[in-house]
């Protein structure tokens, strides 16, 4: 576990040096702008799209820079949800990453273009051809992350956790594999995408970041319930007194928790086709369901 949390800091780390590099650096008027998305973008996030992107990349002999460019993007879309996510009429959050949300160290109206600002800048990064010399690829990749943080995944899945429906079990899976997983997913098809992988290549990873995605949430609920507020550097308690249906509030905790226990070796089972190659994404499952934070 100490070498996966090295190695999960030694992906953050990289990840972190890189998006300094693409950044708009903060210059004439509109600095205020650009001085905020470096703030959500550079902030210390765990990074494990990016750790899971690198891993995937290695698995599948990428050169790193290449995965980096697209965990950047990634990462960018990431922190522009977390963005709007916080903002009084979403989730009204005053912090994150153990610091001020973005509205709260800035304003509303500049958290609300550094966010729009971060989700184009990814797709910049995408499209510029040191991401990968082949037109076509680059598409593909600009298609899947849109298709991801999109109507059909991470923004449709925010608009039905914020309508505050009731749902069922599976009507909370499905909001889940929207606003949390398609993101998730995307940290293992964006690599897919650069290695021209197999089929039933792709078919395993795909799986494997399906269930992955869903004990995330699943994770971030129980922390939400039951977490410490300053390790995990945002508020808690926040579903249940907002009326949010998650797998904790349906279920219970213990009911959740055991839910966890079954998904923990479907999850890692989906890697068995990798065998022993797939050694650092199989433990990051436990890392994922362990964290604190
Ligand atoms: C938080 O994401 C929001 C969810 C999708 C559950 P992370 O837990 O990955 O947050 P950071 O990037 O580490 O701050
Ligand atoms: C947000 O989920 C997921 C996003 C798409 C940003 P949450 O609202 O549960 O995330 P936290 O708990 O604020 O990090
Ligand atoms: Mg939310
Ligand atoms: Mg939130
Ligand atoms: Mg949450």
């Amino acid at each position: 576990m100490m070498d996966l949390a090295r190695r999960v800091a030694e992906a953050a780390d990289l990840v972190t040096v890189a998006l300094d590099e693409l950044l708009p650096r903060a210059e004439g008027p509109e600095s205020r702008l650009t001085e905020a998305m470096r703030y959500a973008a550079l902030g210390p996030g765990k990074r494990l799209r990016t750790y899971f992107a690198l891993e995937t990349g290695r698995m599948l002999d990428l050169d790193d820079r290449h995965v980096l460019r697209a965990a950047c993007a990634l990462e960018c879309v990431h922190a522009y949800s977390l963005i709007h996510d916080d903002l009084p009429c979403m989730d009204d959050d005053d912090v994150r990453r153990g610091r001020p949300t973005v509205h709260i160290a800035y304003d509303e109206m500049t958290a609300v273009l550094a966010g729009d600002a971060l989700q184009a800048v990814a797709f910049e990064i995408l499209a510029h051809p040191d991401t990968h010399p082949d037109g076509t690829v680059r598409s593909e990749l600009v298609t899947r992350l849109a298709v991801a943080a999109g109507a059909r995944g991470m923004v449709g899945g925010q608009m039905i956790d914020m309508l505050g429906v009731r749902e069922d079990l599976g009507g909370v899976a499905r909001m889940q594999r929207l606003k949390t997983g398609a993101l998730i997913t995307c940290a293992f098809e964006l690599p897919l995408i650069l290695a021209h992988a197999r089929e039933s290549e792709r078919h395993a990873l795909i799986a494997f970041a399906h269930d992955l995605g869903l004990a995330y949430q699943i994770v971030d609920d129980l922390l939400d319930a039951e977490g410490d507020a300053a390790a995990m550097g945002k508020a808690a308690g926040k579903d249940a007194a907002a009326g949010k249906t998650t797998f904790v509030t349906l279920l219970g905790a213990d009911a959740a928790r055991e839910r966890l226990g079954l998904l923990k070796n479907q999850t890692k089972s989906h890697l068995d086709p990798f065998g022993a190659q797939a050694e650092f994404l199989r433990a990051s499952v436990d890392f994922v369901l362990e964290r604190r934070q």
